[in-house]
C-alpha cells in the first residue's frame, strides 16, 4: 500500500518550530543550541586529554579542531534558521537523507520544516562532523554524560538488584520476584509483579538527558527515589546476614514493600491514559514468545528495560527478547549497541576490581549487582537476549513507514515474527503518531496508522505498546475532559516528563 503521508505531509498538521508557543520552538530556540555547545566542550576536553605518547596526537588534534568548527557552523545554521544542506559524509544512509531533503524539503529550514524532521536532521548532522574524520568516526560525544548520569543512579540500581536477586527464602534461595512468578503465568503474584514492572519500565523514561539540559544529579536521584522507592534495599540488607546472603522477610522489608507499592500507586495517577490491563491480557497469554523492545535511553532507563525483559523471561512469557538500539549517537542519551554491552559490563565486573563503576560497600549489594549482571550476560550469551540496530531508527521517517519503506523491509520482515513490540520513550511515541496535531482524544490505534487497527493496518503487525513519559506537545488516547483538567493542574503537563501514557494497540 502506498501511503499518502510523507515527512512533509503527516496525517494532521505537523508540529513545527514555526509555532512560537510550541515545545518544538522552545527546543530549537534554547535546548538544541545548549546540546550542541556541550559537544564542542566535550571534544575540546577529549583532545586536550590526548596523551603526548600517542603517535597520532597531532592528526587527532587537527581532526578535533575540524569537528569543533563544523559543530560551531551547525549551531550558527540552526540559530539563523539557514536552509538545510545535503549531507556530505559516506555513511550508508546519506543517499536516502539527501533524496528525502530534495524531495520534501528542497528550500526548507529548521523552523519551517516539521520539528521531527529538523531534530532528526540535527543529530544526523552531528554524526556527519565525526564521520568525516578518520580518528573520531566512532566517537560518541554524549558518552561521558550518559556515564555520569548512570553513575548517579547507583542507589536505585543497587536497590532493584537486591530486590531481584537476593534470596529471601533461606530454604529455596529464591528472590521476591522468583517467589512471585513461580505461582505461574496467570497467578496473582505474577500479575502483581507485571504491573509493578510496567511502571518501573515506564518511569525509567523520566530521566533522559536531552530533557535535562543541565542534569542536576541530585534531582535525578530524587526522581528515581520517589519513583522506585530506593530505600528498601538499604533497610533490608542492613538487617540481613551477609554470611547467609539472605534478606529476612521481616517486618521492615514488608513495610518497605508497602511503601514502594504506595509510591507506585501515587504515580499511577500520573498515567493519563493507561492500557496496562490490555497489555496484561496479551502478555499473560504468551508462552516462550518473542518480544521486541525498541529502546530509548541509555543508563538507568536501559537498566529498567533489562529488569522488565528479565521478568518476561523468568515468568515464561518470552524466550527471546530483541532489543533495538541506534547506530549513531541520537537525541543525546539513546542506546547504541556499545552502550548495551557497556552497561552489562558495569554490573558483573568482579568486585576485587577497585575501579568498579558502581561501588556499594555492602557485600549483599555487591553480590546482587554481580549476580544480576551475570544472569543478564548469560541471556546474551545463550541468545535469549539479542541487541540489534538498523538505520531506519535514525532516519527522519515516522513509524508509519516501517511496513512499506524500501530500506526498512528487512527490519519489518524480521519484526513481524514478534508477539509484542514495546516502544520506549518520547521520541518513539512521536514517531508512532507522526508528531502532528492530533486531537488529544484520538484513539491511539488510529493515530499510529498502519501499525494500528484502521483501514491502513499493515499485515503482520503484532500487539504494539508505548511506554512514554510526556515530553512533547503531541498526546493521544486521552478521555474527554482529561486535557482540560490537566491544563488547570500544571501548565506544562504535556512536556514536563512528570506525566505519562501507556498506550496499546492490540
Ligand atoms: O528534544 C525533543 C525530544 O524529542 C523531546 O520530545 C524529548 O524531551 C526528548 O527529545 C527525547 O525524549 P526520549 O528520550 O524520551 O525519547
Ligand atoms: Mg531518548
Amino acid at each position: 500500500m502506498t501511503l499518502p503521508y510523507s515527512p512533509a505531509n503527516p496525517p494532521q498538521k505537523a508540529l513545527s518550530g514555526q509555532d512560537k508557543n510550541s515545545f518544538g520552538y522552545a527546543t530549537l530556540q534554547s535546548r538544541l543550541p545548549v546540546i550542541v555547545s556541550k559537544i564542542v566542550d566535550d571534544v575540546y576536553r577529549s583532545y586536550h586529554n590526548l596523551s603526548d605518547a600517542d603517535p597520532l596526537k597531532k592528526e587527532k588534534e587537527q581532526e578535533a579542531k575540524k569537528i569543533i568548527e563544523l559543530i560551531g557552523g551547525l549551531r550558527y545554521e540552526l540559530q539563523r534558521d539557514k536552509p538545510f544542506r545535503p549531507l556530505t559524509d559516506e555513511r550508508e544512509d546519506v543517499e536516502e537523507w539527501n533524496q528525502t531533503l530534495a524531495e520534501y524539503y528542497p528550500t526548507s529550514s529548521w523552523y519551517k520544516a516539521s520539528w521531527l524532521f529538523s531534530e532528526c536532521y540535527l543529530y544526523r548532522r552531528i554524526k556527519e562532523a565525526f564521520a568525516l574524520t578518520q580518528h573520531w568516526k566512532d566517537y560518541d560525544p554524549f558518552f561521558e554524560q550518559k556515564q555520569t548520569v548512570f553513575k548517579s543512579s547507583q542507589k536505585a540500581v543497587v536497590s532493584m538488584a537486591v530486590q531481584l536477586t537476593t534470596p529471601v527464602d533461606p530454604k529455596t534461595h529464591k528472590s521476591v520476584l522468583d517467589i512471585k512468578v513461580q505461582e505461574g503465568p496467570e497467578s496473582k503474584g505474577t500479575r502483581d509483579a507485571f504491573f509493578e514492572m510496567v511502571q518501573v519500565s515506564l518511569w525509567g523514561n523520566a530521566t533522559d538527558l536531552s530533557l535535562l539540559d543541565n542534569p542536576d544529579l541530585a534531582k535525578v536521584e530524587e526522581l528515581q527515589r520517589r519513583m522506585l522507592s530506593s530505600g528498601s534495599s538499604n533497610n533490608s540488607s542492613a538487617n540481613a546476614s551477609p554470611a547467609a546472603s539472605t534478606v529476612h522477610l521481616d517486618q521492615v522489608a514488608q513495610e518497605d514493600r508497602e511503601e514502594h507499592a504506595s509510591e507506585l500507586e501515587k504515580h499511577a495517577d500520573k498515567i493519563l491514559s493507561n492500557d496496562s490491563e490490555l497489555l496484561w491480557s496479551k502478555v499473560k497469554s504468551m508462552r516462550n514468545g518473542r518480544v521486541d523492545i525498541i529502546l530509548d535511553n541509555s543508563g538507568f532507563e536501559l537498566y529498567v528495560d533489562f529488569v522488565f525483559a528479565d521478568f518476561l523471561v523468568r515468568a515464561g512469557f518470552a524466550s527471546e527478547v530483541v532489543f533495538h538500539a541506534k547506530r549513531i549517537p541520537w537525541f543525546v542519551s539513546d542506546v547504541m549497541p556499545i552502550d548495551f554491552q557497556w552497561t552489562l559490563d558495569q554490573l558483573h565486573r568482579p568486585t576485587s576490581d577497585n575501579n568498579n563503576f558502581f561501588n556499594p560497600t555492602d557485600p549483599i549489594e555487591q553480590q546482587a549487582l554481580q549476580a544480576l549482571g551475570q544472569k543478564w550476560q548469560s541471556y546474551v550469551n545463550n541468545g535469549t537476549w539479542k541487541v540489534t540496530s538498523h538505520e531506519f531508527w535514525t532516519s527522519c521517517y515516522a513509524f508509519y513507514h516501517l511496513p512499506t519503506h524500501p530500506s526498512a523491509q528487512d527490519l519489518f520482515q524480521d519484526m513481524r515474527q514478534s508477539d509484542l513490540w514495546i516502544f520506549k520513550g518520547d521520541l518513539n511515541y512521536r514517531k508512532l503518531v507522526y508528531d502532528c496535531g492530533w486531537p488529544v482524544t484520538t484513539p491511539f490505534t488510529k493515530a499510529i496508522g498502519p501499525l494500528g487497527d484502521g483501514e491502513e493496518k499493515a499485515e503482520g503487525v503484532p500487539t504494539v505498546v508505548s511506554f512514554r513519559t510526556c515530553k512533547a506537545d503531541v498526546v493521544v488516547g486521552l478521555a474527554e475532559g482529561v486535557k482540560e483538567k490537566m491544563d488547570k493542574v500544571a501548565a506544562n503537563w504535556q512536556v514536563s516528563g512528570e506525566y505519562a501514557v501507556i498506550s496499546v494497540s492490540p
